[in-house]
């Protein structure tokens, strides 16, 4: 017999907690709930091991891209490494403040130009997303949080992480163990929980783009 879909009762791979996501964010039937158990938390713990961190480059790496051309690249350190200074450092004081309880830091990186012929890559951040994405859902599934940061100075990312000019730096994501949201500053602990999204109404239709596509929402 088959594992129940992530999330589903008989398949413990991730916690309670998701199970509450899941009433706050319900899903028409057949919508794996992954999808909606995947959120952006603060409040975390550290406790990230480099096993899990390749989990999630697996994960990562089985995106589609443009002639397979795998643009994404991924740059990591753990929490109470040398390497991790390197990347907090770079982050916004309003992110460092929740950041500093995390196991972990990645900053995705892509590739500018094909590697098979040195040529532009337009689609080099589309695809890389997707492998963001990937590896996000991963780590939902293994019980991790992940929270994408565009809050930092990605000029001196670039420099303390000596990425090179032929490349593109996106994000950070932070990652950890569920935490407490009494352990958040003040300010930000109204903001532990999970969000909405536009219905489909409003984000997909049948034939030519209409003026529904550009309803304001909530
Ligand atoms: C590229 C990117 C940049 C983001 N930058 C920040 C950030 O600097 N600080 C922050 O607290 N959240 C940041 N977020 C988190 C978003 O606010 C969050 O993903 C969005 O509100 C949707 O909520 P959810 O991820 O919980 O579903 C970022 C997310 C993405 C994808």
């Amino acid at each position: 017999m088959s594992a129940a879909p992530i999330g589903e009762p008989g398949n413990k791979a991730i916690p309670a907690s998701a199970d509450a996501t899941l009433s706050v964010r319900p899903l028409s039937s057949g919508v794996l709930p992954l999808f909606a158990q995947r959120w952006s938390p603060r409040a975390m713990k550290p406790g990230v091991n480099v096993e899990q961190l390749h989990t999630l480059f697996e994960a990562a790496r089985w995106a589609p891209s443009s002639f397979n051309a795998q643009p994404w690249r991924f740059l990591y350190a753990r929490a109470e490494t040398s390497d991790w200074p390197l990347f907090f450092d770079t982050l916004m004081d309003a992110n460092k403040s929740w950041v500093a309880n995390a196991g972990a830091l990645i900053c995705v990186l892509s590739r500018k130009v094909y590697t098979h012929n040195e040529k532009d890559f337009p689609g080099h951040a589309y695809d890389t997303g997707a492998a963001r994405q990937n590896l996000m859902l991963q780590a939902t599934a293994m019980g991790l949080i992940t929270h994408a940061m565009g809050g930092f100075d990605a000029a001196l990312a670039r420099k303390n992480l000596q990425v090179p000019d032929g490349h593109d730096v996106h994000c950070m994501i932070a990652i950890g163990l569920p935490g407490d949201t009494a352990s958040l500053p003040a300010p930000l602990q109204e903001f532990e929980k999970p969000s909405q999204r536009r219905p489909i109404s409003i984000i997909a239709q049948a034939g030519a783009f209409s003026d529904a596509l550009e309803a304001t929402w909530p």
